[in-house]
């Protein structure tokens, strides 16, 4: 029997049981676990093979909840959570000192977001507790956006998927620092860099081309399929470079012709970079079952959401 289910009920008393449970954003899946049992978070850990420096975040299910996981917070922050919240943006804030040192690997912060789905959200209103979620993939792997992916990676390791459709967004949460009250972006993510300066003016976004551990999620290599993946400017060009590889194309809106392509995903045909951001995990799921040689993946516009598919891609072709 598969461990994909709707049942709400079910979920809730797995939580209570110190069980993990993938969860549905709008995001990316994340894999659940009560904030408070120290017993959930190592299984986190484990069940993802997560270094222990890496910290979690926090969901609750309002805004108004923000005072029990946090200490502090800045005007600016404020402002991101009344416009975005429920929303893909995670702050990184100081934090209260209620949560446990395992969710925030001993840092004095812990990142704390609102997740925009409503089961999810009926899941959290009806728990005593918060859930710490990283997303429900193996380390270093690509982010699950179908409860099929989460299925696929943990199947005989977690007990339930709570099935909640195909995430919306498709791209991890903007995750937004502060210092000295100012923000910073650590992670691009599917709030667009244009749309966040719209409420708090310019942000800074830190240099994520390093291997910072302050960031680990910003670790050069993630994201990653097992196939090797090229970052291409010129798709045409490098089919002739490449031509005797087994070629997967990851185009935007293009399709391209040439022998040796065998597998190719569009993206968007109407150059659309939401549905571009929603169709990129699991275009890259597909393209990796496909025994292919090589994946040739698309550079995007530099705007907009094509920033963060950009810094995904980056990634998985480092
Ligand atoms: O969209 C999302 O954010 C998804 C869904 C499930 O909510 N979650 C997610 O979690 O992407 P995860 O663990 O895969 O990525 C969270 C990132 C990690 O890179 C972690 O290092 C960073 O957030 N992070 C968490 N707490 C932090 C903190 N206190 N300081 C700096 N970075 C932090
Ligand atoms: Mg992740």
């Amino acid at each position: 029997m598969s461990i994909i289910s709707k049942d709400i009920r079910k979920a809730i008393n797995l939580l209570q049981e110190d069980q993990l449970v993938a969860i549905p954003t709008e995001t990316v899946y994340g894999l659940a676990g009560n904030i408070f049992s120290e017993v959930a978070i190592g299984k986190i850990f484990k069940t993802k093979n997560r270094p222990h420096f890496n910290p979690l975040i926090v969901h609750i299910p309002s805004v108004s909840k923000l005072d029990q996981i946090v200490s502090h917070v800045p005007e600016k922050a404020k402002q991101l959570a009344d416009t975005f919240w429920p929303g893909s943006l995670t702050l990184i804030l100081p934090k209260s000192e209620k949560i446990p040192d395992l969710i925030t690997a001993g840092k004095d912060t812990v990142g704390v977001r609102v997740p925009n789905h409503p089961t999810t959200l009926e899941l959290l209103n009806q728990l005593p507790f918060p859930v710490a979620a990283p997303s429900a993939n193996p380390f270093n792997r690509i982010s699950p956006t179908k409860p099929e992916h989460v299925a696929n990676y943990f199947e005989g390791k977690i007990q339930m998927v709570l099935d909640g459709g195909a995430c919306e967004k498709g791209l991890e949460s903007t995750i937004i620092g502060f210092e000295n009250e100012e923000p910073i972006v650590y992670r691009l993510g599917a709030i667009s860099l244009e749309d966040i300066e719209a409420v708090i003016g310019k942000v800074a976004v830190r240099n994520t081309k390093e291997n910072r551990p302050d960031a680990p999620g910003m670790l050069l290599k993630h994201y990653a399929p097992k196939t090797k993946i090229v970052l291409s400017d010129n798709i045409d060009r490098d089919l002739q470079q490449y031509a005797s590889e087994k070629i997967g194309i990851l185009g935007f809106e293009n399709t391209y012709k040439h022998a040796s392509i065998s597998h190719q995903e569009t993206l968007s045909s109407q150059g659309n970079l939401q549905e571009a951001a929603t169709n990129l995990y699991q275009a890259l799921h597909r393209l990796d079952e496909q025994d292919l040689t090589l994946i040739l993946a698309e550079k995007f516009p530099d705007e907009g959401l094509g920033k963060t598919i950009n810094d995904r891609l980056k990634r998985a072709s480092s």
